[in-house]
């Protein structure tokens, strides 16, 4: 049975460990706080995604080779994918996202630009397993950048990279960009900007929370904590209680819910793993890849992939 937003958020919040799933972050605000984030001196994996992808972009194509069809995983406003096509040259486009609408504006304005490749939007939740019938023979990219793959647990990490790599057939294969363990400090500023964009992003959460469940969580009530979890190689984000207080969240007509916060308590609100070089790689052959080819930057923040399906 499917889940409704309302539904998810009233168990996530009501768990023995309270928590958020990170995408309640993107509603409007929260999108444009994230892009605000891109443009800090502290966040560092966008801007290096880019140089790698701009230094490395013949060889990244001639990796990937033929493409009949770019699949792109969430895909937002398909920028990252557009500025592939004059290199890797795919006869089909694939815009997948969580929200169709937005899609299929971004993707009839790309259209206009290049008319030679047949694009299509098409609504798709990452968390579920994907199949692609209609294209089962053609060979297959799928384009996973941004370091997305960072909100996943490893263990689900895995699957998503197993269900690819069968997706692909034997043929084609996987672009994937992946932020890498660093020096403490520089992951932590990454997620404690001085600005605070990064916590605006974060207490934002709850607004959006608070519109979809008509809790009332007062932000002022709540603090932003982000650190660097050594052992599991993971920042975590969560929205710490800065008093004892209480919550209502009234889910629906009949049944109102009040959840109790201690002053230090937390919700969890985001993982963002950090792999290393060996252990991503590693990962991707587990999962089914061959022939992984990677590019970095000069410092080795960040790493982009090619992997083929195993045939
Ligand atoms: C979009 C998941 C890659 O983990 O760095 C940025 C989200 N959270 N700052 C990340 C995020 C706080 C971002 N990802």
């Amino acid at each position: 049975m499917k889940q409704t937003l309302l539904e998810e958020l009233h168990l996530s919040l009501t768990a023995d460990v309270p928590f958020i799933s990170p995408k309640f972050f993107y509603d409007e605000i929260g999108s444009h706080l994230f892009d605000v984030i891109t443009l800090l001196e502290e966040y560092y994996p966008t801007r290096t995604e880019q140089w790698i992808m701009d230094a490395h972009r013949a060889a990244i194509a001639k990796a990937i080779g033929d493409c009949d069809v770019l699949l792109d995983l969430g895909a937002g406003n398909c920028a990252k994918a557009s500025q592939l096509f004059s290199s890797i040259k795919p006869k089909q486009y694939r815009a997948l996202d969580i929200s169709k609408e937005y899609l299929e504006a971004a993707v009839a304005d790309l259209q206009k630009q290049f008319p030679q490749i047949a694009m299509r939007a098409q609504a798709i939740d990452l968390s579920l397993p994907m199949a692609f019938p209609d294209i089962s023979n053609l060979r297959k990219i799928f384009f996973f950048p941004g370091s997305s793959i960072g909100n996943y647990d490893p263990e689900k990490a895995d699957q998503f990279f197993t269900n690819i790599a069968q997706e692909c057939h034997g043929n084609g294969g996987l672009l994937i960009g992946v932020d890498l363990v660093k020096d403490r400090e520089t992951l932590h500023l990454a997620y404690n900007d001085p600005l605070g964009v990064t916590a605006a992003f974060n207490l934002n959460i709850l607004l959006h929370v608070n519109r979809i469940m008509g809790s009332n969580f007062h932000l002022p009530n709540w603090e932003h904590v982000a650190f660097f979890n050594e052992s599991l190689s993971r920042i975590e984000m969560h929205l710490r209680a800065r008093a004892d207080l209480e919550v209502i969240l009234p889910s629906d007509g009949t049944k109102e819910h009040v959840i109790q916060f201690k002053v230090g308590d937390l919700i969890h609100t985001e993982n963002s793993y950090k792999y290393t070089q060996e252990d991503f790689t590693e990962k991707l052959h587990r999962a089914g890849f061959d022939n992984i080819q990677t590019w970095t930057d000069p410092k080795k923040y960040f790493l982009v992939c090619f992997a083929n399906a195993k045939n």
